[in-house]
């Protein structure tokens, strides 16, 4: 066993951080050291280090609003699911330990990973049992924003706030002077600030049902410092289960220096309230803030909120200045990315629209809205059990496919991808910047195709991630072979 250093309600990152320590040092748990210290023993180099994280889910109760909300679940009993730190190459694992009277599962969205590792129920996984612990072990190959969410129980889960960032780190540091986390996550609060039932079957079959208090970090417009003059990285998430985010910030002297946790390759253009950054449930953008060189300036992120234009964080400018300049920004280095080969692709078609028959889902230990509206390619998700679909589409491994992704429906869909990558090189109404991606927001009537290498083996969960839609069809998964 390595060592583990357990570091909580740090507020580097803006909110609660857990960070363990790696393999390779000596011993340094906290338990008292009698006087006088005796000579530290020679520290024998780990073979095979691993970060290990103990992730208990469990009931936690937090004061969102003005009450106390009972009834929510976190990895601790009073504090929102903390940020995650590991590095790009390093063997980390994951304890997942089943808390809570509900089953459940962790996913670990975009991170590309071993398929057993995938936190899908009965696709990758069985379902984590009260009080039962799965192991997660994966080395990311990728630095970025990437988070965690169940994917069982999804959409009372996610509700009751379990969605977290995890970061993976740079084998360099790219020397940013700040940087914080801002996931945001919407509430659906009753007027004695608990949880009220968070999706009706009416908006299930629509746009999906909004929440009612919208917090970034469990806060409602949390403010956090910055170094003035200094470059701040931003990592904003949409964690939420419905919202599709359009957001912008009061200070436009930025970068988006990533994406959906990958450096940017096609410059995002700097967002503004008439034309905002659009973040649809699941994706992340990374920004690069040059700060005012004046103290307690402030900027803001501000997001169309429900009724109007909404502050969820701001950052005020701290200590002397810093006097950097945006031009340091440097592209980040690039993420070991197969590159696709468009000459030899084959091209595969996804229909997302309307269940075609009343099909009513299964009730497994995972959980269902009860009806079905949504299909891929005319197949309706029978609900996440044993008694799954066939793979939409079979995959040869490290093949080049492009993806012809349809909406046919007047709604919006987020369309995530597990365990790969994927970049849009079209559509059919607007220039959508060729980044590489997981999740990609489908408008009305839109029709994006999107190419990538099928480089991982597995079967990958493919579905939109407004969970009301997920949770009522709009799933399926391909097979990787
Ligand atoms: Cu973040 Cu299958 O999802
Ligand atoms: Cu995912
Ligand atoms: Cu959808």
């Amino acid at each position: 066993m390595n060592r583990r250093e357990f570091v909580h309600g740090m507020s580097l990152f803006g909110t609660s951080v857990l960070i363990t320590g790696c393999g390779g040092g000596g011993s340094s748990d906290p338990v008292s050291t009698p006087t006088p210290v005796p000579p530290a023993p020679v520290p024998v180099p780990d073979p095979d280090p691993v970060r290990v994280f103990d992730l208990a889910i469990q009931k936690a109760n937090y004061r969102l609003r003005n009450q106390m909300t009972t009834g929510l679940v976190s990895l601790s009993a009073d504090a929102p699911p903390p940020v995650l730190i590991t590095n790009q190459g390093e063997k980390t694992q994951f304890n997942v330990q089943n808390g809570s009277e509900d089953h459940t599962a962790m996913h670990w969205h975009g991170i590309r990973l071993p398929n057993q590792m995938d936190g899908v129920p009965y696709l990758t996984q069985l379902p984590i049992a009260q009080n039962e612990t799965f192991k997660y072990e994966f080395t990311p190959p990728d630095a970025g924003t990437y988070w965690y969410h169940p994917h069982c129980l999804t959409m009372s889960q996610m509700a009751q706030g379990l969605t977290g960032a995890l970061i993976i780190k740079e084998k360099v540091d790219p020397g940013f002077d700040d940087d914080h986390v801002v996931n945001l996550k919407d509430f659906m609060l009753d007027e004695n600030d608990q949880l009220d039932t968070p999706y009706t079957l009416r908006n299930a079959s629509r746009g999906g049902t909004l929440g009612n208090y919208m917090t970034a970090n469990w806060e409602q417009a949390p403010r956090y410092e910055c170094s003035a003059g200094g470059l701040a990285r931003i990592r904003i998430l949409n964690t939420d289960t419905t919202r599709i985010h359009e957001i912008h910030l009061t200070n436009t002297n930025l970068k988006i220096i990533a994406w959906d946790g990958h450096p940017v390759e096609e410059e995002i253009p700097v967002p503004s309230a008439e034309n905002p950054l659009v973040l649809g449930p699941g994706q992340r953008a990374d920004i690069v803030v040059l700060v005012s060189v004046v103290e307690e300036d402030i900027f803001d992120i501000i997001a169309k909120g429900n009724q109007g234009p909404q502050v969820m964080a701001s950052f005020v400018a701290a200590g002397v200045s810093l006097n950097r300049q945006l031009d340091e920004v440097t592209p980040l280095p690039p993420n070991p990315i197969s590159q696709p080969d468009p000459d030899n692709a084959e091209f595969l078609d996804f229909l997302f629209g309307w269940s075609p028959v009343g099909l009513e889902p299964d009730n497994g230990f995972c959980g269902t809205l009860g009806s079905n509206f949504w299909s891929i390619n005319r197949v309706a998700w029978p609900g996440d059990n044993a008694s799954a679909n066939e793979a939409l589409a079979t995959l040869e491994q490290n093949k080049t496919y492009i993806m012809r992704l349809q909406n046919g429906s007047p709604n919006t869909h987020p369309i995530h991808l597990h365990g790969l990558i994927f970049k849009p090189i079209y559509s059919n109404m607007r220039h959508i910047p060729a980044n590489w991606t997981d999740t990609i927001v489908l408008q009305r009537d839109e029709i994006v195709e999107v190419i990538l290498v099928a480089d991982n083996v597995g079967d990958w969960a493919f579905h939109c991630h407004v969970i009301e839609h997920q949770k009522t069809g709009l799933a399926g998964f391909i097979t990787i072979a």
